[in-house]
């Protein structure tokens, strides 16, 4: 029994900085963060803007494209690492914006790679037939999470939220549908990312911090790992699903940094027009880059029924993990 997404949304913040919005903040440049990154701006939330809003705007526009109605949802899942309330989840709160009451209604946190977490819960869910449909929503706020005065940091994250309806529908009777997913964790490695849960501040709030206050990376470091991981796992999708790279129509990668993304694509001897990005205009927006991705590609008439998507993600935790779907 399969699962197939027949709808799919995104919801992004109307501020919108350009490098040369943050060359005059921190001292960095437009070249630099280009080079490095791939990165030339990134929307973010103000103090009047709510996380809650883009998912909620993102699970309308993927109702809507998959012509299902609220109601007829079984279970709501969100990725999210940038929730307002210790609890009650995001989940819930989206669950009472849509109107929806006795569904199941929860958050996963994987950080970036939460989206790829979503579908295996989402997988397994649909596997036990338990539940037919269900809403899977990647949403998160990092702009609230980093120092605007470190530069290493402040460059490379943005805000946004993507959601995808999943479906048993016309999938059981043919091979379309998610085919396999595969998310492992390194919890050894949490040094290299991570963020306290009481540090939040949006772009547009005074206040001034020492530098171990908000995101800590550890930059190259971790570049090398997501490397590693993001190869090393979509091969094991990939086989899973009796596949191999060549065999991929587009991979639709998180969103963190061009070069990274580059250095899958390459070990994976995958060409870069089998490869959709979107880091220059939103830069790393966490669990939503890969549904804001996916949305956009989907829209663009970049996919196409039966194509081979591989979906991979890597963020904090460590966490990583890929998603094989036949459209
Ligand atoms: C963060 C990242 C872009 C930095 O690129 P890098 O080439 O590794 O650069 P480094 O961190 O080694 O820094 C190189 C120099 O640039 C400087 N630098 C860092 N940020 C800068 C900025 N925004 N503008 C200008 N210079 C900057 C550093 O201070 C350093 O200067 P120094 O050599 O004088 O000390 C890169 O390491 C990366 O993308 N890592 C993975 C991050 C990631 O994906 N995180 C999320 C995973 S979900």
């Amino acid at each position: 029994m399969g699962a197939r997404i027949i709808g799919t949304g995104s919801s992004v913040p109307k501020t919108c900085l350009t490098n040369a919005d943050l060359e005059k903040r921190v001292d960095t440049s437009h070249d630099w963060i280009v080079s490095r990154t791939g990165i030339h701006q990134r929307h973010v939330v103000t103090q009047d803007e709510d996380i809650l809003d883009l998912m909620h705007e993102a699970s309308l526009r993927a109702l809507d494209a998959s012509g299902l109605r609220a109601e007829q949802l079984q279970a709501i899942v969100v990725a999210t690492v940038s929730g307002n309330y210790a609890f009650p989840s995001t989940a819930c709160l989206l669950q009472a914006r849509l109107g929806l009451d006795n569904i199941p209604a929860f958050d996963v946190n994987a950080a970036c790679a939460g989206f790829v977490y979503g579908m295996s819960v989402a997988h397994s869910y649909i596997k036990s037939g338990d539940y037919d449909r269900l809403l899977l929503v990647g949403a998160d706020t990092l702009s609230t999470m980093v120092n605007w005065e470190d530069r290493s940091t402040c460059v490379l994250f943005g805000d946004g939220a993507g959601a995808v309806v999943l479906d048993t529908q016309n999938a059981r009777s043919d091979d379309r549908g998610l085919l396999s997913t595969v998310v492992e964790s390194s919890g050894a490695l949490w040094q290299l990312l991570h963020v306290r849960s009481d540090h939040r501040q949006t772009v547009d709030q005074e206040g001034s911090h020492p530098k171990e206050w908000g995101i800590q990376m550890k930059g190259p470091e971790l570049f090398k790992v997501a490397v590693r991981a993001l190869s090393e796992v979509t091969r094991k999708a990939l086989d899973k699903a009796g596949l191999s790279p060549a065999d991929v129509s587009l991979m639709v990668p998180h969103q963190a940094n061009l070069r990274i993304i580059r250095a899958v694509a390459e070990r994976l001897h995958m060409a870069m027009d089998q490869v959709y990005c979107n880091v220059q205009d939103y830069g790393n927006t966490s669990a939503a880059s890969i549904p804001i991705a996916l949305d956009e590609a989907v829209r663009a008439g970049r996919v196409r029924p039966n194509d081979i998507l591989a979906l991979c993600g890597c963020g904090g935790g460590l966490t990583w993990g890929t998603s094989i779907v036949r459209w």
